[in-house]
């Protein structure tokens, strides 16, 4: 069987080392037979890896869907706020699409894609990864041992210096630019909670802010970069040349430039967004948010997105009516307490980018591709309900804590 052929829209990070990577890793299934990416070296870079022709190599997503259908399927891995038009298009088209998150970053967007899905022929695999890690698919398989799920602590641990690299320095810094941090980073987090409680959220409030990557917590006589020699360097643990500049050259160093030789790496510190002081950027996404959630099924969540944990993972704990689970995703630990009765322990360490998540979706992708399924596990009708409770989290907090009823917002985006 000839492989599937897909279009790659956006070569930046995901488009290329991420999707890119698993299809020339799984050439008997996939092949990449275009790229649209604006970046000449981008662009070039990933039509050489995938031996793309050269009249299909776009410098833009429009270019793409101006032709006839010519591919199977399209990967869209441009920034946040580039998703909902070309996903529309790509549809209208007919060809199936693997969507990066956020879909959409307002009530608009959504309700665009919603209805331009629900008309498709084709259809939309949302990469809500975590979904697909075997840690979240072991314990919604152990929902069973602990009777009806009472209420849910899930904690996002961003991680000190991911916050820094992402979220303060690069691209989700400000959500003029893409999304607010508890729809760019947590709408995953939102997914889980809702694929786990099986139930509409009902009331959503929230309390958080940018406490501490801003101009007032900067160190006296910082300089604005951190390589032109910093007073605190040494106590400082966003210093970028700690963070970018030492032996290690995968992901987030990977990412600040195309070379990855150390005079390269230095120049981009000098020119680029991420040698910046931390105090001294164009940031203002929330670094510490929390959330309470009522669902419509009287199943309580409380949620916390912190920049200021060591560790990246997730954190769970899921309380229920004869047993409590208890959750680190890093670890790939799972404890089941059954009231009364055993303890069971697991391990499910996955390999892979996103705890396995990354290589998960592209296997969804793929049995929409072949048929073997219709919807996806993460359809577009399902990742809506993560990306309105995100929504409402972030008009809660701008609104010091205020109850949002989902209702209204909902029936926004569905009518
Ligand atoms: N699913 C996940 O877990 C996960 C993880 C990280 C990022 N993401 C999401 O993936 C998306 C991409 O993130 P990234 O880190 O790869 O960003 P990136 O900036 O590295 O890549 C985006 C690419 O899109 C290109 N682009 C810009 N305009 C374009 C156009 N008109 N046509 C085609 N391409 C265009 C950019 O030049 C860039 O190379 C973001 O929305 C991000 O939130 C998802």
């Amino acid at each position: 069987m000839n492989p599937y052929r897909i279009i790659i829209v956006g070569a930046g990070n995901r488009g290329y080392e991420v999707y890119g990577r698993y299809i020339l890793k799984n050439p008997s299934v996939m092949k990449a037979v275009a790229v649209a990416e604006p970046i000449d070296e981008r662009r070039e870079r990933l039509a050489r890896e995938h031996r793309i022709l050269k009249e299909l190599c776009f410098k833009s997503w429009e270019e793409v869907f101006e032709r006839e259908k010519f591919a199977d399927g399209v990967i869209i891995a441009t920034m946040d706020r580039m998703h909902v038009e070309p996903a529309v298009k790509a549809l209208e088209k007919g060809y199936h699409v693997l969507l990066e998150k956020p879909i959409a970053v307002d009530i608009d967007g959504l309700r665009k894609l919603f209805h331009s899905a629900k008309e498709a022929k084709s259809s939309v695999t949302v990469a809500h990864v975590l979904r697909y890690t075997p840690f979240f698919r072991k314990i919604k398989e152990s929902l069973h041992h602990i009777g009806k799920i009472v209420g849910i602590n899930l904690v996002e641990n961003v991680g000190y210096f991911h916050f820094a690299h992402s979220f303060v320095r690069g691209n989700w810094r400000n959500s003029e630019t893409s999304a607010p941090s508890i729809l760019a980073k947590s709408c995953h987090d939102m997914d889980i909670l809702y694929w786990l409680v099986e139930s509409n959220a009902k009331t959503i409030s929230s309390f958080g802010s940018l406490v501490h990557f801003k101009s007032e917590n900067s160190p006296k006589n910082s300089p604005e970069r951190c390589i032109y020699g910093c007073p605190v360097e040494d106590d400082c643990p966003y210093d970028a040349k700690k963070i970018y500049l030492t032996d290690y050259t995968g992901w987030p160093v990977s990412v600040i430039s195309l070379d990855m030789s150390l005079p390269s790496r230095i120049k981009a510190l000098q020119d680029g967004p991420y040698g910046r002081c931390v105090y001294k950027c164009d940031n203002n996404v929330a670094d510490h948010q929390i959330v309470n959630i009522l669902f419509e099924n009287g199943v309580f969540a409380s949620f916390t997105m912190t920049a200021f944990t060591s560790r990246i993972t997730r954190i769970i704990y899921i309380y229920g009516t004869h047993g409590e689970i208890f959750g680190d995703l890093e670890k790939g630990l799972i404890k089941i307490f059954k009231f009364g009765g055993e303890e069971i322990t697991m391990n499910v360490k996955a390999s892979g980018g996103h705890s396995g998540g990354d290589e998960g979706v592209m296997k969804e992708f793929l049995k929409v591709l072949n048929g073997e399924k219709k919807e996806p596990l993460t359809s577009i009708e399902a990742s809506v309900e993560s990306h309105i409770m995100a929504l409402a989290a972030e008009e809660s907090r701008k609104n010091g804590g205020k109850p949002i009823e989902l209702r209204t917002l909902r029936s926004q985006v569905l009518n």
